[in-house]
């Protein structure tokens, strides 16, 4: 086997969102489209525990957590900013930092203000504005502390959930026309926050350095025989890459939305990368992709039915360093596992894909496990169990898998102050 140690300083993370793990984020499209039987609700209580689920991260060994801001806390009412919720991400942000946690801030993951969504989201002008008024704001207040800002988590999925599978706000089915407007939109708003955060801090923290970045989310599309022509396979591709592809080149290039914007052209530091799975490239993997017919879960795959597949990753990283040129971190990788049987060896499996990857030249800067702890999985409530830790929904308690400990162990083995004394010592 070939691995390798991630090069130095290299930020080895879990990775949460505001939504999924704060509760009660009232103000938000979710609050009001969730079902009585998968409500957010207190989700993991994160807004009163972070002091001590950030020592859960630290415990593991890891020097770096991702976090959300939950932009409808922050500001419930158009122009209207909350002086407890300022005062929260304030804390929490010097906790992490207290904890030696570099903070990595994603501004936008899946929710919108309820007074932005009544009026058409992401495909009003109006949200673009507002947001980019956020943003500005965002990067005067936390900009002296935070060095890696996440802009939109996952637009491909947020704008095909959102209008192509209608499983997330709001909940329109089968329209590509406008997903893509959609997503058209999240390039823009991502561009504008991109060149507002870097304007601001040049202008407030002279010669400060900041990355900001994207995170799609990026599945291995696999060769399938039932893919006839290859118009699957063509499909996952523009899905995995359409928005970097559209950052790199300035021109958006979407089935049913094309655009020439110079504008965006070049607006990312680093690739975000969410990897979760490999899906056969066909109209079963698409559908079972979307949620719309169930994934059976085995083995080979998570509780929610997501076939593993770490070569693909492998493939997925050397696939982003070659067209994009750019340091990569992967912002999430993990499993729906509550028997904790096959987390070690996913954990295992995707880490040994990353260090050969980086061995081959790929440069990954870090790696975020998806999640610290279990959290609310969005339609799917509460019940999908991605955390290192456990979470009794009644008591609050946090109870560390063992895969905890593996995480901790394949973090020492794979960073530089670590010797290697063998391939499977671990
Ligand atoms: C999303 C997370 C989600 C995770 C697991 C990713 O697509 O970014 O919010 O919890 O998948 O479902």
């Amino acid at each position: 086997m070939n691995w390798q140690k991630m090069p130095p300083g290299f930020l080895w993370g879990t990775a949460t969102s505001a939504h999924q793990v704060e509760g009660g984020n009232i103000h938000n499209d979710w609050w009001d489209f969730e079902q009585d039987s998968k409500r957010s609700g207190a989700a993991s209580d994160f807004r009163n525990r972070f002091e001590s689920d950030l020592d859960l991260a630290r415990d593991l060994g890891t020097n770096s957590f991702r976090l959300s801001l939950e932009w409808s806390r922050i500001e419930p009412k158009h122009g209207q900013r909350c002086p407890m919720a300022i005062d929260y991400y304030h804390q929490l942000i010097d906790a992490c930092l207290d904890k030696d946690l570099q903070p990595f801030v994603t501004l936008q993951q899946f929710t919108l203000p309820r007074w932005c969504a009544d009026k058409g989201g992401w495909l009003n002008q109006e949200t673009l504005t507002a947001f980019n008024k956020h943003v500005s704001w965002v990067a005067d207040q936390f900009g002296d502390r935070v060095s890696h800002f996440v802009t939109i988590n996952e637009p491909n999925v947020q704008a095909g959930a959102s209008y192509l599978a209608g499983v997330f706000p709001p909940g329109r089915r089968l329209r590509p026309d406008l997903a893509d407007r959609c997503q058209a939109a999240l390039i823009k708003a991502h561009a504008q926050a991109y060149r507002t955060i870097h304007n601001n801090l040049e202008k407030r923290f002279p010669g400060r350095s900041v990355e900001l970045g994207v995170s799609p989310h990026i599945v291995s599309w696999k060769k399938s025989h039932w893919d006839l022509g290859g118009i699957f396979k063509r499909i996952g591709e523009q899905f995995n890459w359409g928005f970097l592809d559209a950052l790199s080149s300035g021109t958006i290039k979407f089935q049913t939305y094309r655009e020439v914007a110079p504008e965006i052209q070049g607006c990312f530091d680093f690739v975000g990368m969410n990897y979760f799975m490999g899906m056969p490239a066909n109209i079963l993997g698409v559908l079972k992709f979307m949620g719309l017919i169930p994934k059976s879960s085995g083995e080979q795959s998570s509780d929610n039915g997501w076939p593993q597949d770490a070569p693909g990753f492998e493939q997925a990283l050397l696939r982003a360093h070659n067209d994009y040129h750019k340091p990569i971190y992967v912002t999430e990788n993990g499993i729906a596992d509550a028997s904790d049987r096959r987390r070690s060896k996913y954990l295992t499996d995707h880490l040994e894909a990353l260090s050969r990857a980086s061995g081959a030249g790929v440069d990954i800067r870090g790696y975020f496990h998806w999640s610290l702890m279990d959290n609310f999985e969005w339609h799917e409530g509460l019940q999908p169990r991605f955390g290192l830790y456990e979470v009794d929904y009644d008591s609050q308690e946090r109870r560390p898998r063992r895969s905890a400990e593996l995480y901790k162990g394949l973090i020492q083995k794979y960073s530089e102050s670590y010797s290697k004394v063998g391939d499977h010592e671990l």
